[in-house]
């Protein structure tokens, strides 16, 4: 899957069991590991009471972090075959094109986000159809006040490791709305794909058969710098928001055509060097993107500290953005062990929602 100048410095403690244990105290490794039977129990996951709704004319996902990345990926991935936008909201209230007419799934792994609540409240004001996704808390007790759908999470999980809980209902949900989502063939694949690279990146297998620690190594302590493409952009933000929230590390993201009229001429400054660009290719990219890549990696490559090329697996959409999410996801956690952190937690992020509570 990936290519490049990637050094491997082997051995522990990537390679080495007791110490990421101990390094893993809450044992994020097996969420990840189970990441394939998430997706499958996802698929399982139905609101209730059952959404019952004409088609709607706008879809908007709405909810912060771990649970808003399930909206970008359910736009992305239907974007070739939805005739309505479906929009990721992250922030309080909602646009003013949210109305009657549109669907909003509020989505929030623990409940509690004020902006998802806030969102969820918007809509009713709006005279939206609404539907949750969640574990419960705030949200759950809103939507049930309004008879509204909610779709009940397993409890346990962190929302960025919860992606697969979160995701898969949306794919329900847009069905019982009349909207088309993803063939069933399609979604079998995607299961498969990321079933197979479960055992791939796990932590028992070692460093020279393992991507995801590979380029964990490679990126080292450098700055990751994330490119996707067109279709992939929203991945690249994925893969950092899983380096900040997991590695406690600060990493970029951006995508092509995009960074070729901005961001490419920052790799001349001097802590380029420092940096390690990472480039999300995918088979079904446009042409034009692939050869942007390759203008691309002519001039970065000189001056970047590294520079590793990974490519999506599978043949559909879903299975290919899943994989190279699903590798993000590996990479940042390892990037947590060699840092020494503690993947799981994230005590500055519940410090803000702390202070902030109401
Ligand atoms: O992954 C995380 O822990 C965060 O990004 C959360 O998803 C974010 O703070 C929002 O919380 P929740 O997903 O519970 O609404």
């Amino acid at each position: 899957m990936s290519e490049g100048r990637v050094r491997v410095p082997a051995g522990p403690p990537l390679d080495d069991l007791d110490a990421i244990e101990r390094l893993d105290p809450h044992a994020a490794r097996e969420v990840l590991r189970r990441f394939p039977d998430q997706c499958r129990e996802g698929l399982g996951l139905h609101p209730s009471p059952p959404v019952r709704l004409a088609l709607p004319r706008l879809v908007v996902v709405a909810g912060m972090g771990g649970s808003a990345a399930s909206g970008d990926l359910l736009a992305t991935c239907l974007a070739d075959r939805l005739s309505v936008p479906v929009l990721t909201h992250r922030g309080y209230g909602l646009p003013a094109l949210v109305g009657p007419g549109a669907l909003v799934i509020a989505a929030s792994y623990s409940g509690e986000t004020v902006e998802a609540v806030s969102a969820f409240e918007a809509a009713v004001k709006a005279g939206a159809a609404t539907a949750a996704v969640t574990r419960g808390g705030r949200l759950a007790a809103l939507a049930a006040r309004h008879g509204a759908p909610v779709v009940t999470l397993p409890p346990g999980l962190m929302p960025r490791m919860a992606l697969g809980s979160l995701f898969f209902p949306l794919l329900g949900i847009l069905e019982s709305a009349g909207l088309p989502t993803v063939p069933e063939a399609e979604v079998a694949e995607a299961l498969e794909t990321v079933a197979a690279l479960a055992d791939e990146l796990a932590p028992a297998r070692p460093v020279e058969q393992n991507e995801a620690k590979r380029l964990a190594l490679a990126v080292g302590d450098r700055v990751p710098v994330v490119y996707g493409g067109e279709l992939t952009g929203s991945v690249a933000y994925r893969w950092k928001t899983d380096v900040e929230e997991n590695a406690k590390r600060f990493a970029v993201a951006g995508a092509l055509p995009e960074m070729n009229h901005n961001e490419i001429e920052a790799w001349r400054a001097p802590e380029a060097d420092r940096l390690q660009a990472i480039f999300l290719r995918d088979r079904g990219e446009h042409p034009d993107v692939a050869r942007r890549f390759a203008v691309v990696r002519a001039l970065v490559e000189p001056v970047a500290g590294g520079l590793a090329e990974v490519w999506s697996r599978g043949e559909g959409r879903l299975a290919r953005l899943l994989s190279l999410i699903y590798l993000g996801q590996w990479t940042s956690y390892y990037l947590a062990l060699l840092r020494g952190v503690d993947p799981w937690a994230v005590p500055l992020l519940e410090e803000v929602k702390r202070r902030l509570r109401p």
